[in-house]
């Protein structure tokens, strides 16, 4: 009989390829995908530690799932629990003093050895924690794993970790140093993505345009990866995420000059537009650097969406300092942003400082940056309408015959459509926008 494996995934883009790797791997085992936690006889939480919320969730999640096991286990029936990802990294067997009705515990480098603790697990009759990583086996590990597709559009992780340790985040100790995986690599799995029906890929990194895979005569940039994958056939759109304005480099931007295929959108963080809290962040970038670069990026690609993450509240953030952050966003104009209270981590040295902001002030802060994001936001997507582009076909939406795809400038496009099917690239006339989407029609004409 075959087994149930219920992955609930929390966090970043990288989480959700981590999910669908853990499921390749789980597959020879007989284990097959549900969404019922009923139905699952091994639940995984697929964890993220970046923010205080994101950690209390993991906890709270695990208090219901040890009821249920323990409720099964009166009827004989087994439920293995694992906690995977960056909390498991960065909490290890602490998770399973609180509750010890975890089976497993690893890290986000370590789950290409699931079997093997699954094993573990069964012969030793003992809950096991796996940290230590090696993030090169890793890869080298997920090799031979059958690569499931669902989707047309698909994530495929090509780095992983970061050096710059700015002083507010977890990730260079959850996801450990800056590791880039062979071009070869790369090309391999994006072919495989191909053949199965794969038309775009988002390559992931922590760090993504600090690129440097193996190439055979050296290392090689993100840019050279982008006009090798362009070349693979079927492979007609390539996004990027999450860059550092500190490796955007020439070749890079000179790409989206020159690519059709590397689409006309960036997520480009800056964080905060003051620069005592950027070099308190040790951000290693001033504003003025950043907007010099968002002038180079737009003069070669004067269409270019551009989006960022934002941190209000960081310790010692005065009214004048958040006014700057403000500033900044008026300035660049983004097509989206992601906002976020600063939330103290520990471990890492912002957490240290005596000076934290009041969470009223930090409340109220994020509310006055959403307002001007949602703002922009709701500008750029008006400003779509009347136009037409090529959008990707991905999903079936809500009603009969609507099909939901996906712009050039990842907006989500609904669609009533004849003659089209998913993974389909058709041109699309704007017609209206609603809050979080657009509307439009097929347009054979262009
Ligand atoms: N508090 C709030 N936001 C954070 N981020 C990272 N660490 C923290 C923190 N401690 C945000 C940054 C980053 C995004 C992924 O999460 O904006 O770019
Ligand atoms: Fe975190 Fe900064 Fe590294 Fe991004 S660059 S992962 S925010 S330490």
């Amino acid at each position: 009989m075959n087994k149930k494996v219920l992955i609930k995934t929390y966090g970043c883009q990288m989480n959700v390829y981590d999910s669908s790797r853990m499921r390749d791997v789980l597959a020879p085992l007989g284990y097959e995908e549900t969404q019922s936690v009923e139905a699952a006889d091994f639940v995984i939480l697929n964890t993220c530690h970046i923010r205080e919320k994101a950690d209390d969730k993991v906890y709270s999640e695990l208090g219901k799932l040890r009821d249920m096991k323990e409720a099964r286990a009166a009827d004989g029936r087994e439920m293995m629990i694992a906690v995977a990802g960056c909390v498991g990294q960065a909490e290890g067997s602490e998770i399973i003093k609180r509750n010890k009705a975890v089976d497993l515990v690893f890290g986000p480098q370590t789950y290409h050895r699931l079997p093997a603790m699954l094993k573990q697990r069964r012969d030793e009759g003992r809950s096991v924690v796996e940290t230590e990583f090696e993030v090169k086996d890793k890869f080298e590990g997920l090799k031979s794993a059958p690569q499931a597709v669902g989707s047309v559009a698909s994530f495929l992780t090509i780095q992983e970790g970061c050096d710059k340790f700015c002083t507010f985040c977890v990730v260079p100790y959850t996801r450990g140093a800056e590791f880039s995986r062979p071009v070869e690599q790369v090309l391999a799995e994006a072919e495989k993505l191909a053949a199965r029906g794969v038309r775009e890929v988002t390559l992931l990194g922590q760090n993504v345009n600090a690129y440097r895979g193996e190439g055979g005569n050296g290392p090689e940039s993100l840019a050279s990866l982008v006009t090798r994958l362009s070349q693979i056939s079927g492979i007609e759109r390539i996004r990027y995420v999450t860059s550092h304005p500190r490796d955007m480099s020439d070749d890079l931007i000179a790409a989206h000059a020159s690519n059709d295929k590397l689409m006309p959108y960036l997520h480009l963080p800056i964080q905060a537009g003051n620069d005592r809290v950027l070099k308190a962040m040790n951000r290693g970038h001033t504003s003025a650097h950043y907007l010099k670069l968002i002038d180079k990026i737009r003069a070669a690609k004067p269409d270019i969406a551009l989006s960022g993450d934002f941190i209000v509240g960081f310790p010692g953030e005065t009214e004048g300092e958040f006014e700057d952050t403000l500033n900044i966003v008026r300035e660049v104009n983004y097509a989206s942003a992601y906002t976020f209270k600063y939330s103290p981590r520990p471990g890492t040295p912002a957490a240290e400082k005596k000076d934290q902001v009041p969470e009223k002030v930090k409340t109220e802060r994020l509310a006055r940056l959403q307002a001007l994001i949602v703002q922009q936001t709701a500008d750029f997507n008006a400003s779509c309408v009347g136009k037409t582009f090529n959008v990707l076909l991905e999903k079936p939406g809500r009603q009969d015959g609507q099909l939901i795809g996906r712009s050039p400038y990842l907006q989500s496009v609904h669609l009533a459509v004849r003659g089209l099917k998913i993974g389909d690239i058709a041109p699309i006339s704007i017609k209206s926008v609603g809050p979080n989407s657009l509307s439009g029609h097929y347009d054979p004409v262009h």
